[in-house]
């Protein structure tokens, strides 16, 4: 995996390698005269890439590490466990799929790029009937929420021809077959089964752009645990529908860990999913250019929080 770091980790690591080099070097051309003279020199570099180095993690101190590229294909799934935390015990358990076993995992290989491409603009027909004010717009085909200025309106009710002439009951099938595709791979990479898990709200079309926040529901860069947000998620799902630095900048998906920032880069047809508790602190990064259009789909274990598929009918 190409891993970015920036920051502490990378002038840390970076001067080290760069002090052994360098000492070999030295010893190799260190004969006869030039010994005091290379040796000088040397040092007087280490004490310039020394202030550089400090200079540029007093400006800027996150280490952040890239999980995953836009530019990778993963034809399987990458994943990464992590210890649970504690969040689940607030909630009754369900054997067999409450995590026992937690992480965060993502793979290209579960939804084509032309799948992501049909969703994409269901998403766009669908969000353009509203739109928040702000910089974030949501469309949930499930409760027929959609964003309209400051507030959201049920397109059933309010758009009830609009949505007939938009969508199609291929698109619905399509959208209930990804939910399905993704389940199943969430109940494989965390050895759960399938059946045991449940769709759940909210689960719901995004389209961010940059425009300014004019409401709380704009605001999507806020750290969060999705368990603690929504008591009934106990696995979150995304699907991303566009590409990072393609199609958007910012935006990525960051897991806080703490000491490290972990960034998922969006690419169209990518899901990336994970347990949805406190050792998963995540948040999205301000788009500052573009687009960046995704799917939320939200999974428990609870079937007293169930939702069920949409149906145009
Ligand atoms: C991680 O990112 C957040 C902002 O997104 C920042 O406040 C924090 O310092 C970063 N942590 C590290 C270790 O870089
Ligand atoms: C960004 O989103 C806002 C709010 O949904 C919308 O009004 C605006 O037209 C969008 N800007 C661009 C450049 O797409």
């Amino acid at each position: 995996m190409p891993v970015q770091r920036r920051g502490v980790v990378k002038t840390a690591e970076g001067s080290s390698i760069e002090k052994k080099i360098k000492r070999g070097n030295a010893l190799r051309q260190g004969s006869g005269w030039k010994k005091p003279i290379v040796g000088t020199v040397a040092v007087s570099l280490f004490i310039i890439a020394g202030g550089l180095g400090w200079l540029y993690v007093s400006q800027d101190e996150f280490v952040t590490e890239v999980f995953v590229r836009q530019d990778e294909f993963l034809d399987g799934t990458k994943f990464v466990q992590v210890p649970c935390s504690e969040d689940y015990e607030n909630f009754k358990r369900f054997k067999g799929c409450t995590p026992q076993r937690c992480g965060r995992a993502v793979t290209d290989a579960v939804i084509s790029r032309e799948e992501a491409g049909r969703m994409l603009r269901l998403a766009e027909s669908g969000l353009a009937l509203g739109g928040s004010d702000g910089g974030a717009s949501i469309l949930d085909l499930h409760s027929g929420a959609l964003s309209m200025g400051k507030q959201f309106v049920n397109i059933y009710r309010y758009f009830p021809d609009e949505v007939k002439d938009i969508f199609s009951e291929e698109d619905f099938e399509l959208y209930r077959s990804l939910r399905q595709r993704i389940q199943e791979e969430i109940a494989r990479t965390f050895g759960l089964d399938a059946s045991r898990l449940f769709l759940t709200k909210p689960t719901f079309f995004s389209r961010m752009n940059n425009t300014d926040a004019k409401t709380i529901h704009d605001e999507y860069w806020h750290p969060h645990v999705d368990k603690v947000t929504y008591g009934s998620f106990d696995y979150t799902s995304l699907l991303y529908l566009s590409d990072y630095g393609v199609d958007f900048g910012g935006g990525r998906f960051v897991f806080m860990d703490g000491s490290h920032n972990r960034t998922m880069e969006p690419r169209a047809g990518r899901v990336s999913f994970f347990s949805s508790g406190s050792e998963n602190l995540h948040r999205v990064e301000k788009v500052s250019w573009g687009t960046r259009f995704a799917i939320t789909v939200s999974f428990t274990c609870d079937p007293t929080h169930a939702i069920s598929d949409p149906t145009l009918t």
